[in-house]
């Protein structure tokens, strides 16, 4: 039978994902790289290390399979992040992430400037700071010596692409999120260009999310030991490739990603902006659309708290003793890393309020997984109000681990919470569209369809919902409440 290789690129780790023709996972493997915040609130990587882990990577993947077997390749990757490549392929400078929030003044340029009405019309969104072209303005006022050597951007996940295939390509979901590509008509924006200062030929060629974009170079699959036949396929944005991995495909599903970012996404066969750009209007990764909210920081909360705080790596055993769901007098305000969804505003920061002398820390560890439920709540309560009606859900991402969790998501969200046989959403998502660029199945909807099981359902109780929906109404008085000190904060 053969065999895909789904390679998700997270902010945290690189996790590759060894899958057969039939949807059986044959082997995981992760490498962890470090992330670097040179100033608060900026993140930046090394796309070597990104390069280096995957290659590794895929070598302890296909260790012991039968390499003859491994007919594709394929990518979820993290998003917006801007690789910048000079005339000779060298990294002109560290990649500036997803999670970035340096570009306030750029943002606010685009938005208030420019006006968010042409760019809502040129791109389907609005700039938020994480976003590509905010970081490309920033880099050319910043650093014009750098800006001046660029010959070509790309996304995180397309460097990998480019350095197997030698295919200087981006795929229509993930190039939404740089605010440079007309999402209804998948091309590049010629105004976004201009407004940006770059060329064409400066940005990568566009393919569908499972089109082959090439072969393996043959000294890469040299070193791989695999056969020079093996395909290269464009891959997705991290969250489109995950709603691959957990069957969010066709009109009006929804997936919850719970990473080091939280994402709510719901796909969607025709096209569509909401009024006030409040939700992401981008491709998906199955030739149609979707509409996503993302939170900078969600699993990233719960593990900054047990990591660097509390000093612990039993997550369990932290959320063992949490019962007072429902009743919590402590409130956290996720924002870590500022926030993007629904709020845009870079300079929000996280925040614990109500604790009493009787406080526990099990009640600031229930605070901060609550806290990022509603914060996915704010993003599903601007779906709602666009009329959007969404009684189920799927989850993935290493927070989809925690039972109490997933409790807490279905209660505060009110929502059906399905279960997959694996968390594993981007890179089960990527071997998808690896197993659909060779033939093994016609679209992408035919192969989610057929592979993605779910296991179980958390089905929410209306007792819980009803003492939620009290919670949820305090708590979204807090950022309003507390963002003007934010500023003064700085
Ligand atoms: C989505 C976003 C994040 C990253 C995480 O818009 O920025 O979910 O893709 O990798």
């Amino acid at each position: 039978m053969m065999l895909y290789i789904g390679v998700d690129l997270g902010t945290s780790a690189v996790k590759l994902l060894l899958m057969d023709g039939s949807g059986k996972i044959e082997n995981i493997v992760s490498r962890e790289y470090s992330l670097s915040f040179p100033h608060p609130g900026w993140s930046e990587q090394s796309p070597q290390d990104w390069y280096t882990n995957a290659i590794e990577g895929i070598k302890e993947l296909t260790a012991s399979c039968e390499k003859s077997q491994v007919a594709g390749i394929s990518f979820g990757g993290q998003m917006h992040g801007l690789v910048a490549l000079d005339e000779k392929d060298e990294v002109i400078r560290p990649a500036i992430l997803w999670n970035d929030g340096r570009t306030g003044k750029e943002t606010d340029y685009l938005n208030n400037v420019i006006g968010k009405e042409k760019l809502s019309e040129y791109t389907a969104n609005i700039a938020f700071a994480g976003f590509t072209a905010p970081k490309i303005l920033w880099m050319k006022e910043n650093e014009p010596e750098n800006f001046a050597r660029i010959q070509k951007i790309m996304l995180p996940k397309d460097y990998l692409a480019y350095k197997l295939s030698g295919t200087f390509c981006s795929d229509y979901s993930d190039a939404s999120g740089m605010l440079l590509m007309d999402v209804k008509n998948k091309c590049w924006s010629k105004e976004m260009m201009d407004i940006c200062g770059v060329r064409q030929e400066q940005l990568p060629k566009l393919f569908e999310s499972y089109e082959v974009v090439g072969t393996l170079k043959a000294d890469v699959a040299a070193e791989l030991g695999l056969s020079e036949q093996v395909k290269v396929i464009a891959g997705a944005g991290d969250n489109a490739a995950a709603a691959v991995g957990t069957g969010t495909v066709g009109d009006g599903m929804c997936n919850i990603s719970l990473g080091t970012s939280g994402t709510i996404f719901i796909s969607s066969k025709e096209f569509g902006v909401d009024s006030n750009n409040a939700l992401h209007s981008f491709a998906h990764a199955d030739g149609a659309y979707h509409l996503m909210g993302c939170m900078l920081s969600a699993a990233s909360c719960n593990k900054w708290w047990m990591d660097e705080i509390i000093k612990t790596k039993d997550y369990p055993g932290e959320q063992a003793g949490i019962t007072k769901l429902g009743e919590n007098n402590v409130y956290y305000l996720p924002y870590l890393m500022g926030e993007r969804s629904p709020h845009n505003d870079p300079d929000a920061r996280a925040a614990f309020i109500g604790m009493t002398m009787d406080t526990t820390r099990e009640d600031m560890t229930q605070a901060v997984l609550e806290g990022v439920a509603f914060g996915l709540r704010d993003s599903l309560e601007v779906a709602r109000s666009l009329g959007i009606k969404i009684e189920r859900t799927k989850i993935c991402g290493g927070g989809a681990k925690s039972p109490l969790w997933k409790k807490i998501i279905a209660n505060v969200m009110n929502l059906k919470v399905d279960v997959i046989e694996s968390e594993e959403g981007p890179g089960y998502g990527g071997a998808i569209l690896a197993a659909v660029g060779c033939g093994e199945y016609t679209s992408v909807e035919e192969a989610a369809g057929k592979l993605v099981k779910v296991v179980d359902t958390v089905e929410p109780d209306a007792e819980l919902v009803a003492k939620y929906e009290e919670r949820y109404q305090k708590f979204k008085k807090i950022y309003p409440t507390v963002k003007g000190l934010f500023q003064e904060l700085k």
